[in-house]
């Protein structure tokens, strides 16, 4: 998974700081399954209101691994709070569909899953790190193999709320890597797999945010109005879904929420970037979204964007060095279009590893602000995680 942007990464930057009111979920964990009746979620109104993003069993497993690996007691026991915190379940092969079922296991009736569904064919086509199982040209894989099994299990629980964070990176990537032939190569299964989904996950339990970057992605001016496009295009061609709310951004992302100015707005070519934090880029994408013809309502993901002024360019994404996790999840955002702020990358799992020998060895993950030795995407860095927990913001 990366932010790459070619066009809009010559430029770069953006801004932030922690929101205002954070929220902590400390809640113990309930073991009872979903609700007594089918659940409904109405996505015209704002779910996150009603539903608390579920701390799944999976990174709370991970998170209790790594407790358990802490010796200093005041750390560890900062560390353990983290377990409590809700976050994303990242479903990025097949063969990890099979999380799902017990994932959803001890998700009470307040509370909501939040899964990612992330495996289209050539995945991550502007960088290496995260490139995935299926291959360009296999799409019919990914909707009989992938999406139809997920379909499955979700129309098995209707009493199980859940919240779909669709393909990260892969429409932005058309709008601003259209220029790779890797993404060239992919563009059409993209398309047709982001409508796929779209189209066959729209469940009465399930509300659904398609990935729209972040504002140093689709944010720079000449990017805003294609983006929303892009976008809205999926969602038409899907069918114009009831249960698509909007967007997803910043996922797996740093940049700030409200930090004026921003993070990078002193950079020569600011001034083609009006979108500097994330509260930002909602208040220019979510218009032009609209033009375009979808819904534009956001979830934010706040998990690891505590810490500003690391990068050296807007536009790196590789285990940012210095990183801390941010707020927690929460529905208090202050912003109309902004449902909530929610962890979606669980912070510990690596953006690419930092091997250079490795097949999956993408450059930002060696670039200098990016935390070395790194493992491959998606597996536990350790150091990394104590490392979020020491810098977390607020702290924990
Ligand atoms: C990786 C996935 C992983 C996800 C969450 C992505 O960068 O490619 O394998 O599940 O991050 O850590």
């Amino acid at each position: 998974m990366k932010f790459s942007n070619s066009a809009a990464l010559a430029f770069a930057a953006t801004a932030i700081a922690a929101p205002s009111t954070p929220t902590l979920q400390e809640k113990p964990r309930e073991v009872q399954a979903g609700c007594a009746s089918a659940v409904t979620l109405d996505a015209s109104t704002n779910v996150w209101k009603k539903y608390t993003l579920h701390a799944n069993k999976f990174y709370r497993t991970e998170v209790e691994a790594a407790v358990a690996a802490i010796s200093d007691s005041s750390l560890a026991a900062k560390a353990a709070k983290v377990a409590n915190v809700g976050s994303f379940l990242w479903l990025d092969s097949i063969e990890n569909i099979g999380k799902l079922e017990p994932a959803l296991e001890d998700v009470p009736c307040d509370h909501i899953l939040g899964l990612v569904i992330y495996d289209l064919p050539g995945r991550d086509c502007a960088a290496k790190a995260s490139n995935g199982e299926l291959a360009v040209g296999e799409l019919s894989r990914y909707k009989t193999e992938y999406i139809d099994a997920i379909v499955k299990i979700l129309k098995a629980h209707p009493k199980t709320a859940f919240a779909l964070v669709i393909e990260p990176d892969s429409l932005p990537n058309l709008v601003t890597n259209s220029d790779l032939q890797t993404c060239k190569d992919s563009a059409s299964g993209y398309r047709d797999g982001v409508a796929y989904a779209l189209r066959n996950l729209n469940l009465p339990n399930v509300v659904m945010y398609i990935d729209a970057g972040h504002g140093g992605w689709l944010g720079w001016d000449a990017n805003l109005k294609p983006g929303a496009q892009e976008l809205a295009k999926a969602y038409k061609a899907a069918g114009s879904p009831k249960q698509v709310r909007g967007i997803a951004t910043n996922v797996a992302g740093w940049n700030q929420w409200d930090l004026t100015p921003g993070e990078f707005s002193k950079a020569s070519d600011a001034k083609y970037n009006k979108c500097q934090n994330e509260k930002l880029y909602l208040d220019n994408f979510g218009p032009a979204l609209k033009s375009a013809g979808m819904p534009n309502h956001a979830i934010v993901d706040t998990g690891r964007n505590g810490v500003s002024g690391l990068r050296q360019e807007w536009g790196n994404w590789c285990n940012v060095n210095g990183a801390g996790f941010g707020v927690r999840p929460t529905s208090s955002t202050g912003h109309d279009l902004a449902d909530a702020f929610v962890w979606v990358k669980p912070g510990g799992e690596s953006d690419g590893t930092s091997d250079s020998s490795a097949t999956r060895y993408d450059s930002f993950c060696g670039k200098s602000d990016a935390y070395q030795p790194s493992p491959e995407a998606g597996s536990w860095n350790q150091d990394y995680f104590e490392m979020l927990v020491k810098n977390a913001k607020p702290s924990f």
